[in-house]
């Protein structure tokens, strides 16, 4: 039986996160040593080894999609093994419908490109968020930093290094029902929630220039401003505040949530890898997962 296996990285979100929706750039980092595994192998009949019910549910719809849109038929086993938490902001789903994609076009022995991958997986992103920007299936398939707007092709950013932590509040925050509850506030109000999600954009193009500078004073002060206006927006919650005051209260640079909010994850930055080895510290005592990354 042919078995073939393929992985994605996960990513955080440096800037821009809702406003990007809307067509406003933002910014995200590929996590490379944050990686979900796919494990594929032709079989009579599908098989799935899951047994949350739920994510099943989701497999079956995914493996469907795939194959679709490969314009392949074969049945398939498949198993899943990740170290990307579920529903924190760190990419999880863009990476299973990325690791899929590959896994599946190497069993079938077809040779794809980062964009065609890209394609395929925001796609199948659909199933999972309903209307994705595509920002976390472009930075996962091409595994670089990118600036990015919804529609346009990725454009790469030759960021200096930066040192960044990731703390995780341990509520779930599905990212369907969170960008579902903003558009909803924006059509009640749409001219003070154009104002913020162009704020926002702006700062995305600032920081890019910050980062191709290794500019981490800056890009802790633009960080702390898109935070306060994601706050604006809504998708803020006291697990979020308490981690980014304990980020920013040890050292942080700047701290803000990432991904969809209302639960999942901060990311700080840090002046140095050993500030950030504290702050990480510091962070584990009030979150459940704290590391720090090099990006
Ligand atoms: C999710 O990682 C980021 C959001 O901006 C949604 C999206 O871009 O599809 C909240």
């Amino acid at each position: 039986m042919k078995t073939c296996q393929a992985d994605a990285c996960g990513k955080v979100i440096l800037f821009g996160e809702h406003s990007v929706v809307y067509g406003y750039p933002a910014i995200a980092m590929p996590l490379m040593n944050i990686r979900l595994k796919a494990t594929v192998a032709k079989t009579d009949s599908d098989k799935i080894e899951e047994p949350d019910l739920e994510i099943r549910e989701k497999l079956v719809q995914t493996i469907e999609t795939a194959r679709q849109l490969l314009g392949i038929n074969c049945r398939i086993s498949l198993k899943i093994t990740s170290q990307i938490p579920i529903g924190a902001g760190l990419g999880s789903s863009a990476a299973l419908n990325v690791a899929v994609t590959r896994a599946l076009a190497k069993l079938e022995g077809m040779k794809r490109t980062a964009a065609q991958t890209a394609a395929t997986a925001f796609e199948m992103e659909k199933i999972y968020h309903g209307t994705p920007s595509g920002i976390d299936t472009t930075v996962s398939s091409n595994e670089k930093p990118i600036y990015f707007i919804k529609g346009q092709n990725p454009d790469f950013i030759a960021a200096k290094q930066i040192s960044l932590v990731i703390a995780n509040t341990g509520t779930r925050a599905p990212t369907k029902q969170v960008v579902a509850e903003v558009r909803e506030k924006r059509e009640k109000d749409t001219g003070k929630y154009d104002q913020i999600m162009a704020e926002i954009g702006e700062i995305s193009g600032n920081a890019r220039q910050c980062l191709q500078e290794g500019n981490v004073k800056m890009i802790g002060t633009l960080m702390n401003r898109n935070q306060k206006l994601l706050e604006q927006l809504g998708v803020s919650s006291p697990e979020l505040n308490r981690l980014i005051a304990t980020a920013t209260d040890n050292g942080a640079l700047g701290a803000k949530l990432s991904g969809a909010g209302k639960g999942g994850c901060i990311v700080a930055v840090a002046e140095s890898k050993k500030k950030a080895e504290g702050i990480a510290d510091a962070l584990r005592v009030v979150s459940k997962n704290a590391f720090h990354v090099t990006v």
